[in-house]
């Protein structure tokens, strides 16, 4: 279930163009289990429509700070108080500008100035505007303050014409964020490597030897980790995600010795190492120095492999180990459990993730996974298929309280 399930939003919708985007943001909210109410801004009014949003949110609309919806309550002084969280998307530089001052002339900046509720601020503007100092600054100075978070805008085509920074982030993007201010922060101060995606084993200068793995579980683990207080580091295997919000570092590698070198550098600093990466166990003795072609070939071509670095097992043997924790995946097609307990004792972790990657719908490269969590000792847990940052989520939830319990010093 996601932490978004049962919490009471308010979406702020401020003037920019990305505004006509609200009401799909609404939607999303609400398949995450949310209850959203809307405030709209008079320049937001005029690129959505209230009614929509109405409808959409199945409840009245905020829209003037001089009609409060009774007599006897002043809206602007409540409706922040009667939600979990405030989102404010788009954000224009108007109303950074405004909150990060102390101004409030309508129902929104009154809203946010008249609680202690925290705030997502979603910045959606023209990339000029974006880079004006005085609009930096106070972007920067919401970020200093604890109760707001800043989700910085995407690069892409903006309504001006121009490609650059200054993107509205997507629905899944900013639940994403959404979710990760309300998570408990039951991991602050943890240091956590999470590895993810394949590897690429060169066979010539232009091939290479890799796997279907495209790193969605461990980015959605880096994203879970981060949400939760950790401080993340993440070894991304070659995959053209972006780096989840709140994750600290990222270390780009592209084979397992890569991977097992940048691993064998975080060793010391770390409390919890989750190998998800999918790293080839094998690899070609040799790589060819030039291109083989085809034309040398009699029809035929052998490529000796050689076992490559067993990166877990390998960090499970090094000194320090007892004092950090170390999780598995374990990938497999057929007798899923049996091998994910084998390669569990075998390696010497203290938890398993069985995944069965050949099941329908799940696995590779699909939205959804399906895991089983097995400990030490022995004990399992089932989580049914899900999309995968919800149960990277129910995983982190249910490891938190034993890897606190195992790391946390003094
Ligand atoms: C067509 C059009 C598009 C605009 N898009 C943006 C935008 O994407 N981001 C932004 O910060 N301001 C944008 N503005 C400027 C804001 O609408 C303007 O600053 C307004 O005062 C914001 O009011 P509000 O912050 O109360 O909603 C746009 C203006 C126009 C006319």
């Amino acid at each position: 279930m996601s932490i978004l399930a049962n919490k009471r939003l308010l979406l702020g919708v401020s003037g920019g163009i990305a505004a006509y985007k609200a009401p799909e943001l609404v939607r999303r909210l609400q398949d995450a289990g949310a209850d959203v109410r809307v405030v709209l801004t008079a320049a937001a009014e005029r690129f959505v429509s209230p009614l929509a949003l109405e409808v959409v949110s199945q409840h009245a609309v905020g829209r003037a700070l001089w009609e409060p919806d009774g007599a006897s309550r002043i809206v602007h002084t409540d409706l922040g108080k009667e939600v979990d969280l405030i989102v404010l998307a788009p954000a224009t530089a108007d109303l950074v500008g405004k909150i990060a001052g102390g101004l409030a002339d309508d129902l929104l900046t009154t809203t946010v100035m008249a609680c202690s509720t925290p705030v997502l601020v979603c910045p959606s503007m023209n990339t000029e505007m974006l880079g004006n100092p005085f609009v930096r600054r106070n972007l920067d100075a919401l970020a200093a303050e604890a109760r707001y978070t800043l989700l910085e805008p995407g690069v892409g085509l903006l309504a001006c014409g121009v490609t650059g920074p200054g993107r509205l982030p997507d629905p899944p993007e900013i639940i994403g964020a959404a979710a990760a201010v309300l998570t408990p922060k039951t991991l602050a101060g943890v240091r956590v490597v999470v590895s993810a995606g394949p590897t690429r084993e060169a066979v010539d200068p232009v091939r290479y030897l890799t796997n279907h793995s495209t790193g969605t579980m461990g980015f959605a683990l880096a994203r879970a980790f981060a949400a939760s207080g950790a401080d993340v580091t993440l070894v991304a295997g070659p995959v053209g995600l972006p780096t989840p919000v709140g994750v600290a570092r990222r270390v780009d590698v592209a084979s397992a010795a890569d991977l097992a070198r940048a691993v064998a550098d975080a060793w010391d600093a770390l409390d919890v190492l989750v190998m998800t990466a999918a790293v080839a166990d094998f690899r070609p003795r040799v790589p060819a120095a030039q291109k083989i072609k085809k034309t040398d070939m009699a029809g035929e071509l052998a490529i000796a492999l050689e076992r490559t670095e067993d990166v877990l097992a390998t960090a499970s043997a090094r000194p320090g180990r007892a004092e950090k924790v170390l999780i598995g995946f374990a990938a497999e097609t057929r007798d899923v459990e049996r091998y994910a307990r084998e390669k569990l004792a075998r390696k010497g972790l203290d938890w398993i993730v069985a995944n069965d990657v050949g099941a329908p719908g799940v696995g590779f490269g699909a939205g959804d996974n399906e895991v089983q969590l097995i400990g030490r000792s022995g004990a399992a847990v089932r989580y049914d298929r899900a999309p995968k940052d919800v149960i990277a989520a129910s995983l982190v939830a249910a490891l938190a309280e034993s890897i606190a319990r195992k790391v946390r010093r003094g």
